[in-house]
């Protein structure tokens, strides 16, 4: 790691506000004194992550993610902590007294790529390409569309693996991220494919995905394998493209197809993605979560598209974010329908996107004769269902209501069929109980103790000074250590000093076991050296034990009994 000094790490974390950083990401709630929202390092449905304003950490009850405002960010964005800092000392206007290289680490696979599209893009231009521009014409893929998507063609031959070669990549490195394959000899894996690049949230190219266009290859589509730097699920096509506009429109429409998203883009909405046919992931999600704004979905029209629109509808809404849905007719997707009907008639299907519920209750109405009484009364308990799902009331109370009058039922009937939700959502804060050692337990809160304030640091020393379990003893060390560099401690900060020394999880798992609700107090930390004393001293007393059942010596054995007893009696005093 660069060397950043504490001192550095520290100022730049106390320029900003984890309750505001992380509200940037999720919607965070008050309750109490802590800060409550769905937690993005785990498929959450509901609050679960906590941000302390006081100690300037969050941590999540269900999965255990805890740390500072820089693990969040790390984590969130799936960056190295360092570009984490540095993105909060730029975004603060804050100059590092070290340049942080961000993304150093992949620049050869970069390269590689960028060359890549380089030669597929100039062979659209050649004799050889002739077809595949004149297939993408005919769809309406112009010359313009072309060179932003800086879309290209491969060839049936083995010159991209022969030009990367040339160029000294070295060939495990293209093989291992994707770009080529190797039977004797390496060869070029697309061939014969219209290639659109796709890249990561910054822009940067880390896959493609090729199209046929002549009758030469099966499969429709080949994308890049999975690498380690082009992950299908973290990838979202258009993304990088798509943030301004998204956040200026406050919305963000998701379509199934890189081609929709290509005409959608190119027709004037530039705030599209497109998740390449796969299921939505929780790190799609983070990325849309991101931008802070409402998502329109609008798949394909087919049986799959519906199917996809509902699962993936629901994905989004249990994230926290809020969804509707488009419906396109006349057309399979949105490509198709734009060509057809034109931008301003997209536009208009897009203004007129209904909410997910209701979407839902279409698809269920979908297929039923709703004068006949057991379509009907199928159809009534599947939107009871839906609704029982659902935390909102007034959506409840409106649907009960229109339900009651459309279909002429007593709204009691209907009501007594909805499960009670504030039951459901007590359970929301409640704590995971772990069940712990008492030990264990006794030792993670003296060190959390420790890791806040100075005070307790000191009379760890004096009363304790040492813990029978190496990791946990370690810790304390470091802890020592960091307050003789820096004077002072807090939460917050020595977290960042441990991710140089790696105790980070033994960290976050003290934080996540340690109870927020109840406060600090000198008394609660003077009960826990007592409990660890006794496990010191038992632990003393046990190890002589077996050393006395070895002895031989008779005055040896002697020695060991009073000391035995020394100890005993030093503890009960100590226990007074
Ligand atoms: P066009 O047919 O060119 O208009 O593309 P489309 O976007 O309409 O294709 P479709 O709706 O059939 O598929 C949606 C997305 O799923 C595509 O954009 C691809 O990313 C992906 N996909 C489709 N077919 C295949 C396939 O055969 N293999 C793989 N890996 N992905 C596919
Ligand atoms: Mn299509």
């Amino acid at each position: 790691m660069a060397n950043i000094s504490n001192e550095e790490f520290n100022k730049i974390r106390n320029s900003v506000n984890i309750v505001d950083v992380i509200g940037n990401y999720v919607n965070l709630e008050k309750k109490g004194k802590n800060f409550f929202g769905i937690c993005p390092f785990h498929d959450d449905h509901t609050p679960s992550m906590s941000v302390s304003f006081e100690k300037q950490i969050y941590t999540c009850f269900v999965c255990g993610a805890s740390g500072n405002v820089f693990t969040f960010i790390r984590d969130f964005e799936n960056i190295s902590f360092l570009e984490a800092v540095k993105k909060i000392a730029d975004y603060k206007g804050i100059t590092l007294s070290k340049t942080i290289n961000v993304q150093k680490k992949y620049d050869k696979e970069y390269k590689a790529y960028d060359l890549a599209l380089k030669y597929y893009k100039n062979n659209l231009n050649t004799d050889l390409g002739k077809k595949a521009k004149e297939y993408l014409l005919s769809r309406k893929i112009n010359e313009k569309i072309i060179e932003e998507f800086d879309i290209g063609v491969s060839l049936n031959d083995n010159n991209l693996s022969k030009l990367l070669i040339s160029k000294n990549f070295s060939e495990d490195m293209l093989l291992n991220i994707g770009l080529v394959n190797k039977n004797e000899e390496i060869y070029d894996i697309f061939r014969n494919r219209i290639m659109f690049p796709i890249h990561n949230s910054n822009g940067i190219v880390i896959g493609f995905s090729g199209r046929i266009y002549n009758n030469e290859v099966d499969s429709k589509y080949i994308n890049t394998r999975e690498t380690y730097i082009f992950k299908k699920g973290e990838t979202l096509f258009n993304y990088h493209r798509a943030v301004l506009d998204a956040k200026k429109n406050k919305y963000l429409i998701l379509c199934e197809g890189q081609m929709d998203a290509i005409r959608i883009y190119s027709s004037g909405l530039k705030n599209v993605v497109a998740t390449m046919g796969t299921a939505l992931t929780r790190e799609h999600i983070n990325l849309i979560r991101k931008l802070n704004v409402r998502v329109v979905l609008n798949m394909d029209a087919d049986k799959a598209g519906i199917n996809a629109a509902l699962i993936n509808g629901d994905l989004i809404k249990n994230a926290g974010i809020s969804v509707s849905v488009v419906t396109l007719t006349g057309a399979k997707d949105p490509d198709e329908y734009i060509l057809k009907y034109g931008l301003d008639a997209y536009k208009d299907a897009i203004s007129h996107a209904i909410s997910l519920f209701d979407f839902k209750l279409n698809y269920l109405k979908s297929n039923k004769n709703l004068n006949n009484a057991n379509d009907l009364s199928e159809y009534i308990n599947n939107v009871i269902d839906e609704l029982n799902k659902s935390n909102d009331d007034i959506l409840k109370d409106v649907t009960i209501s229109k339900l009651s009058e459309d279909y002429n039922i007593d709204k009691n009937i209907l009501l007594s069929k909805l499960v009670n939700t504030e039951v459901k959502k007590d359970v929301t804060v409640k704590r995971k109980v772990k069940k712990q050692n008492q030990n264990i337990r006794a030792v993670e809160e003296i060190l959390y103790y420790m890791m806040n304030n100075v005070k307790y640091a000191k009379i760890f020393t004096k009363e304790l000074n040492y813990i029978p379990d190496k990791n946990y003893f370690d810790l304390e060390k470091d802890i020592q250590a960091y307050i003789i560099l820096n004077n002072t401690i807090n939460l917050a900060d020595f977290i960042s000093y441990e991710i140089n020394n790696g105790k980070e999880e033994l960290i976050k798992n003290i934080i996540n076991n340690h109870d927020s609700d109840i406060e600090m107090d000198e008394s609660e930390f003077t009960n826990y050296i007592k409990i660890v004393n006794k496990w010191v001293i038992d632990s003393k007393i046990s190890n002589l034990k077996v050393e006395l059942k070895n002895e031989t010596d008779i005055n040896k054995k002697k020695e060991l009994m009073d000391l035995i007893t020394k100890i005993k009696r030093g503890s009960e005093e100590y226990g007074k």
